[in-house]
């Protein structure tokens, strides 16, 4: 079993292939943190709790001396009211308004496989002794407040996940402030803090800025996990590069509002805790009720980013994605968003089929503006009923015209809303997330929809049902195009309202849960304004996700390398659209949008009919890439070579197959300069010992030569150019 207590020492040691983490009860029964790490052989290591008197923090009632505090020691979930003065990671309020929880050791249990918090999306066991879970429970004696620590450990993937349940055994109802899915301490604070934030088609930048004494957090309330923070924060030893360092990276399955913060002390020690926002939060608990919090997945590297960034991709393709998708290969779609926007009908829709069918393209994606009197942004939402002034042959007719052309079909909807003067909002204002005597703020001219109210799913649920049973369709794309404001839910009393902005997670949750139980073969894609709502709670349901509304292809670089530190490549929309870029007004290759979009699931967002006569063999040659690199890119091991975050010249991707047999190289130049530098790309990930013959070019290199002397780029690469080199072991 990969997870041993000592019945002596009372240390817990959970191990992994590579690392361990080690964690003990101390005297007074707190629980403390005393390893995370390279693999140990042995979990001797309760002479490392550095116990001393330091000044002006406090002791246990009962302590001997000054030596032992809370305030000071490394603690494994931390505690509110008790003398450590740094985050915590609970805070219960009692009948009596009393605030102070206390919590020690009571008992645990060890078991193979995991169990799954309530309702919310987790990671999963595969195999028989693929996962082994450690619960212990903590207990507060006052209140009768038991919580339950889950670590779950996957040895073969190097990954520890953690989550928390409370359950109120006592004789009074309380109310959860704050209940953090993770917290742990480090005896060091000499570290960068990296995150990735952004903006509406600017998501999951990446930033790294050393730790300093205080706080640096990321977070939203926004309702969503947001285009602004990824709930992802790696903490890297300075200086770790790609290769080298220490990198400690933490992942939150959840799509809502979110804290992850890293805390510097007086004693340059660092904690860092991630959990729900506890900004507005609170969950009453009756006696015999309880909460679980979504999971946090965790990650030690001790050879830098791209080894973290393997350990996340082959565990989000093995424990988190549903196994149904995860390597199968999707559909090329052709989306008519950025192609007619909402202007279209059923004729326009199948002269695109047409000619996208004779590109290559596999289906047909009829994006917003289908529904209700749907022909701009202000109107219908929530009216998901056909508009047959536009479809006029009926949606049936159109998907089976569709496929008769030889494309599959998808459609777009955004469930979660309600636009003003719908047929929907008329009959059911009551529906719309809004507070009693106050206005109702609109974002994009929308509302947004009640998701803690089963009414409100039911609904949802029923009239999505309709139109997916209605015809042969096959894809669904979820958006979801606002933010929430003045949070209130008519059904919650007046102290409960803390948990509206949960339960309306739990919605969106439960309405993808039924859904596709329905409809177990349709194929979701996430989406909310491009990449708001790009976390690991929507990849457990959607295997895809739209990772920007931003579809230039240079913009793309810094986007998707981003999002790839975390998120497989197999999970990001990514898809080649038309010139002049309609979010920069940049003009790039052809060829080089299609590289780019390569790297994610591939599409097209464009009118097939505007494609110059010239540019129709690349589109061909696109597409023969796209089935002739799918599995290694989207199953193979990514290197990222050159960062366009480093500098303003380029950008370069390596794929190496599992049996590093194949490789994909891919550049892009963004600025050319005068007198370019020369720049030979030292590849990564593959055999010293094997030859590869460069299929471009015949050439045969070894794979020594490939990694130590390199590729040469040619040096007079133009702006926005890219080339792309394949290689197979000969
Ligand atoms: C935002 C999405 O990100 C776009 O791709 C498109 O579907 C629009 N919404 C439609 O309103």
């Amino acid at each position: 079993m990969s997870i041993s207590y000592n019945k002596d020492t009372k240390i817990f040691k959970l191990d992994t292939k590579e690392n361990s983490y080690v964690f003990m009860v101390t005297e007074f029964g707190y629980l403390a943190h005393l390893y995370y790490g390279k693999y140990l052989q042995t979990d001797d290591l309760a002479y490392s709790l550095q116990l001393d008197d330091i000044s002006l923090s406090p002791n246990p009632a009962g302590a001997t001396d000054r030596t032992f505090s809370l305030d000071v020691i490394p603690s494994e979930y931390s505690l509110y009211g008790r003398g450590d003065f740094r985050e915590s990671s609970i805070m219960v309020e009692q009948e009596d308004g009393s605030r102070v929880v206390d919590l020690t050791y009571k008992e645990h249990t060890i078991y193979s496989g995991k169990m799954k918090p309530e309702g919310l999306p987790a990671t999963f066991s595969k195999e028989e002794n693929d996962c082994a879970t450690l619960d212990v429970v903590l207990e507060d004696e006052v209140s009768g407040l038991l919580v339950h620590l889950f670590y779950s450990v996957f040895p073969d993937s190097d990954v520890i996940t953690r989550y928390v349940k409370v359950e109120n055994h006592g004789a009074d109802t309380v109310a959860l402030k704050r209940v953090m899915s993770l917290c742990m301490d480090f005896d060091r604070c000499d570290f960068d803090f990296i995150h990735l934030h952004g903006a509406w088609a600017r998501e999951r930048h990446m930033e790294r800025t050393p730790l300093i004494h205080g706080k640096q957090q990321i977070d939203s309330i926004r309702g969503v996990s947001s285009a602004q923070h990824n709930p992802f924060v790696a903490l890297a030893e300075r200086g770790a590069t790609e290769e080298y360092g220490a990198v400690y990276a933490f992942n939150f399955i959840y799509s809502g509002n979110f804290l992850a913060e890293a805390e510097v002390n007086q004693l340059d020690t660092t904690r860092f805790i991630m959990g729900i926002h506890p900004m507005d939060f609170s969950w009453e608990l009756q006696p015999g009720s309880r909460f679980e919090t979504p999971e946090v997945v965790m990650v030690y590297s001790d050879r830098g980013f791209t080894r973290m960034t393997h350990v996340f991709h082959d565990f989000y393709r093995n424990h988190l994605i549903s196994p149904k998708w995860v390597n199968r290969k999707r559909p090329i779609l052709i989306n008519n968003w950025e192609a007619t926007y909402f202007d279209f009908d059923d004729e326009k829709l199948l002269e695109i089929a047409r000619n996208a069918k004779n590109m290559g393209v596999e289906m047909l994606v009829m994006d917003d503006g289908w529904f209700g009197e749907r022909n701009d942004d202000f109107t219908s939402l929530g009216d998901w009923f056909v508009n047959e002034k536009k479809i006029k042959c009926g949606l049936k007719r159109l998907v089976e015209q569709i496929n008769e052309i030889g494309l599959s079909f998808g459609i777009w909807f955004e469930p979660e809303m309600v636009s003003p003067g719908s047929e929907l909002h008329k009959k059911h204002p009551e529906w719309c997330v809004q507070t009693r005597n106050r206005s109702m703020s609109t974002s994009r001219s929308q509302y947004v929809l009640d998701m803690s109210r089963e009414d409100v799913i039911d609904y949802i649920y029923t009239s999505m049902e309709a139109i997916l049973s209605s015809a042969h369709i096959e894809y669904v794309k979820w958006d979801m195009n606002r933010n929430l404001t003045e949070t209130w839910s008519a059904l919650l009393p007046a102290h409960r309202q803390g948990e509206f902005w949960h339960r309306y997670v739990l919605g969106v949750y439960a309405l993808y849960e039924r859904l596709l139980a329905r409809f177990p073969e349709i194929l979701i894609e996430g989406c909310a304004s491009g990449g708001a709502r790009f976390d690991p709670g929507i990849l457990y349901y959607s295997p895809q996700i739209w990772t920007s509304d931003d579809t230039d292809a240079i913009e793309r670089l810094k986007i998707q390398y981003g999002t790839s530190l975390v998120y497989p490549v197999s999970a990001m929309g990514a898809h080649v659209s038309a010139c002049p870029n309609h979010q920069t007004g940049r003009i790039t290759p052809l060829k080089t949008r299609g590289i780019v979009a390569l790297n994610g699931t591939f599409g097209y967002e464009l009118d097939p009919l505007n494609i110059p006569e010239e540019d129709k063999d690349i589109v061909k040659i696109q597409i023969a890439d796209y089935h002739k690199y799918h599995d290694l890119i989207a199953q193979g091991d990514l290197y990222r070579l050159l960062s366009p975050f480093d500098s303003s010249d380029h950008s370069a991707t390596e794929y190496v197959s599992k049996d590093k047999k194949e490789v994909l190289v891919q550049y892009v130049r963004i600025l050319a300069k005068p007198n370019n530098s020369y720049v030979r790309l030292r590849l990564k990930g593959l055999k010293k010992e094997l030859y590869y013959r460069m299929e471009e070019t015949g050439n045969v290199y070894s794979g020594d030569v490939l990694m130590n002397v390199g590729l040469n780029i040619p040096r007079n690469c133009k702006d926005f150019e890219a080339v792309q080199f394949y290689l197979t072991a000969v």
